[in-house]
Order: C-alpha cells, then structure tokens, then sequence
C-alpha cells in the first residue's frame, strides 16, 4: 500500500542553524523557510537525488513540536512520511488494524498542499508516521518531487542551484482539485 518514502522530518531547536548545516557542511540544497501554520511548523526542506528532508521547527504558541524538543532539546528526527495513492483507504485499512489515527481522521493539506495525515508512534514502531496522498502524480513527476514551497513565487527563489544537478520542481498542482483526490486506486 505504502509506496516512496515522501521525507524524513528532523526538529530542529534553532531552523537557521540547522540550515546551515546542511547547506554549507553537507553540501545539500535547501529551500527557503515557509510557514504551515495549521500544522504549528515552519520547514526547510533539504533535497537529495531520492528523497527529501524536511528540517522542522515550531511555529507559534501551541505548535505540536514544543513537547517533543523539550525531550529532544538538541533535536531529533521526527516523523517518517510515506506516499499512498488513496489516503482515505490507506487510513481506513490502517484504523481496521487498530492503528490510531492523530486528530479526527480527516485529512488536511500538508506542506506540498497535497491531502496528509498522522498515525500514533505508540502504533507504529515507536515512529510517527505521516501518510501523503500523491494519487495524482504521474510516474515520471514522482522523480521530479513537487517540493516548491506554496508561499514563494517562483522555483529559482527556492532553490538555490538545482539546475545544475538537473532536478526540476515545476510540478503544476493547480489543476488539482479535492474532487480529484481519491480517484486512483
Ligand atoms: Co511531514
């Protein structure tokens, strides 16, 4: 059911310093920050040829990050996100196998806007797990991850340098309609 690993997120305490690292110790590339306010976090995300590492930080008073860098204060790896075609099924197999979904169940827009959802550590081998619905993406795009981040204005802005690796971001999801979502499967 589960199909690529969508991103590894690390929390992070400080989000500059952490992009640093990466940046200019790695060597990788990273995006500008953005904000997802409904999900209390503020992202980075670092892209490698196979996948994607999103450094996370919390955003705002309530953010669900807080608790988990007071046991983590250095940091430390957060969640696991795995793509699925159709993320209503995916839950409810995994409701039926008693897992436990976080929240209501119903699933909201993640950080690539696609529709994402999260399962208990406690369930799931002591890992949060994020399910994202990629049902729309065609073979060839899923190469290509959509990580251009939804508040800036263009892909050159948000990535630094991609071009010369020959990765491209411009995965067009204004097409994509909720109605779409689901239709795969
Ligand atoms: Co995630």
């Amino acid at each position: 059911m589960i199909g690529n690993l969508s991103h590894i997120a690390i929390a992070v305490p400080d989000l500059d310093a952490a992009i640093n690292q990466y940046e200019n110790i790695f060597g990788a590339f990273v995006s500008t920050p953005s904000d997802l306010p409904s999900h209390g976090v503020r992202i980075a995300m670092v892209k490698l040829p196979n996948t994607t590492i999103e450094l996370i930080t919390p955003l705002g008073k309530t953010s669900p990050l807080k608790n988990f860098l007071k046991k983590n204060p250095e940091g430390g790896i957060h969640h696991l996100c795995y793509e699925v075609l159709n993320i209503s099924k995916a839950r409810d197999t995994l409701i039926a196998a008693g897992l436990r979904v976080i929240g209501d169940g119903v699933p909201t827009p993640g950080y690539h806007g696609n529709p994402v959802l999260f399962f208990h550590p406690k369930d799931c081998l002591g890992a949060l797990i994020e399910l994202e619905e990629i049902g729309l993406l065609k073979d060839h795009e899923r190469h290509t991850h959509p990580i251009q981040p939804v508040h800036s204005s263009s892909p050159s802005e948000s990535f630094r340098g991609t071009e010369s690796i020959g990765i491209s971001f411009d995965v067009d999801f204004k097409n994509k309609t909720p109605e779409d979502n689901g239709e795969r499967e």
